[in-house]
């Protein structure tokens, strides 16, 4: 990854028009949209296996939905940094004002005092208070616990400066000179009677105006190995498959001659296979030789990548002693656990290990860099 000559980074982003936003996955309860962006005349370059950082604006009914819940119009006067800015103003393109942190029914419990709050807070409730924030937004903390006479300055030190969301890269720059591609999981849920949207995805999805602020981000620890002879396994439910479109390109772009095996899995065959096409274009031209996926909603059972793994844990293993490297991206809480611990199983089954050594083993692939994940 390089910075353009004109210093592109988090603080100073380039204006990177939008190419295209498409719906993946029609039909289907989930949406995940791909999206394609200029770098034209940036000097932006970036590596597969890095990330982009893209700045968002909140979105308006959100914002109006949050004055009206504290009793503020929005033409409020306030101090940010050395700005004296309008607080509806501040409240769409500067400060978070969705997401909720324990930090702040700390600080919002010092003005309001509220005993529900000071119970949650206390270190025995850590569980309680998971479950009281997940699906609440700031908004929920003041409808439930209303403040009169708050004054906008107080209400601006509860909020954080809106932050920027990370997004593994779909494209390799050798296949699409001068554009960066994105593969984006558009969050939307309904909780406590109200609907709900991310910040960022929602953004994309329906906000950007012609032009999105960015910048590259990236990540030396998720590399195509550097001779491209090395067999690579790629694991990549739901979103996880972006950084392995960007892989797959790079070596078809690039004639490298090494073996490549993608693990996929989503929800449905026929409206979820992200990239499919491409995926099978990939397999009959060869240059995937392992095409395994897992369709988690098409049968009663679950069926997740970690089983086709298991599945497959014979040639799984005898690709690992050759030398392949094991990559995984998406899910940090569930899934990358799960893929982990089939890896450990088929050492044991295949290799023979017990589950001590399986576990050095998989340490020993850490080490050499044969085991990298991209998770989030
Ligand atoms: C290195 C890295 C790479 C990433 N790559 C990708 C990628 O390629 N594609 C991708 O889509 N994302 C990726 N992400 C995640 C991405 O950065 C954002 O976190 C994601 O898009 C959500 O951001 P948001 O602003 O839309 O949502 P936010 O406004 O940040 O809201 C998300 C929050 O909403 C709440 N929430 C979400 N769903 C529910 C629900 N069903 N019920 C109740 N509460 C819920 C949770 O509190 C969650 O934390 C990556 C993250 C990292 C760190
Ligand atoms: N912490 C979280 O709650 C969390 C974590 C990641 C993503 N998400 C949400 O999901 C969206 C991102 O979607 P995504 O496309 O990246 O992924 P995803 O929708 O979470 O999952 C993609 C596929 O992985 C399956 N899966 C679920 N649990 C798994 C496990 N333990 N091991 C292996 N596979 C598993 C899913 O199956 P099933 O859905 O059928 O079980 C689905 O088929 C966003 O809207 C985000 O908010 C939430």
């Amino acid at each position: 990854m390089s910075n353009s000559p004109d210093g592109h980074t988090k603080e100073n982003p380039y204006h990177s028009e939008l190419l295209v936003n498409r719906l993946m996955t029609e039909g289907s309860d989930k949406e995940t949209r791909h999206f394609e962006l200029s770098l034209k005349s940036s000097g932006l370059e970036y590596l597969p296996g890095d990330s982009l950082g893209v700045h968002p604006l909140n979105c308006q009914d959100a914002v109006a939905d949050l004055l009206s819940a504290i009793g503020f119009s929005g033409k409020e006067e306030i101090e940010l940094g050395e700005d004296t800015v309008l607080l509806g103003d501040a409240l769409s393109t500067r400060l978070a004002c969705t997401v909720l942190s324990r930090m702040q029914i700390k600080k919002f419990n010092e003005i309001a005092q509220a005993s529900q709050l000071e119970d949650l807070l206390k270190s025995e409730n850590k569980q309680s208070l998971a479950d009281y924030l997940w699906g609440r937004e700031l908004i929920d903390l003041f409808l439930e616990f209303p403040q009169q006479g708050l004054s906008a300055s107080q209400f601006a030190s509860l909020l954080r400066p809106l932050a920027p969301r990370l997004y593994s890269i779909a494209s390799s720059l050798s296949a699409h000179p001068d554009e960066v591609h994105l593969t984006v999981a558009i969050v939307r849920y309904e909780s406590h009677g109200r609907k709900r949207q991310g910040v960022c995805s929602s953004y994309l999805a329906d906000r950007v105006g012609e032009t999105v602020p960015c910048y590259l981000h990236g990540n030396k620890n998720f590399k195509l190995p550097e001779d491209p002879e090395t067999p690579i396994i790629m694991v990549g439910p739901g979103t996880g498959i972006a950084p392995f479109r960007a892989f797959v390109e790079e070596r078809l772009a690039t004639g490298a001659k090494g073996k490549n095996w993608l693990f996929f899995g989503d929800r449905s065959h026929a409206h979820d296979y992200l990239y499919g096409e491409e995926w099978e274009a990939r397999r009959k031209d060869g240059i995937l030789q392992g095409l395994d996926l897992a369709w988690s909603r098409d049968q009663e059972e679950k069926v997740y990548v970690q089983h086709k793994m298991l599945e497959r844990g014979a040639e799984l293993w005898a690709w690992l002693q050759e030398g392949a490297v094991f990559y995984v991206c998406g899910d940090a809480f569930r899934m990358a656990k799960d893929v982990d611990q089939a890896l450990r199983q088929i050492a044991c089954t295949e290799g023979s290990l017990s589950e001590e050594d399986a576990a050095t083993w998989v340490r020993s692939l850490q080490r050499e860099k044969r085991y990298l994940k991209d998770v989030y």
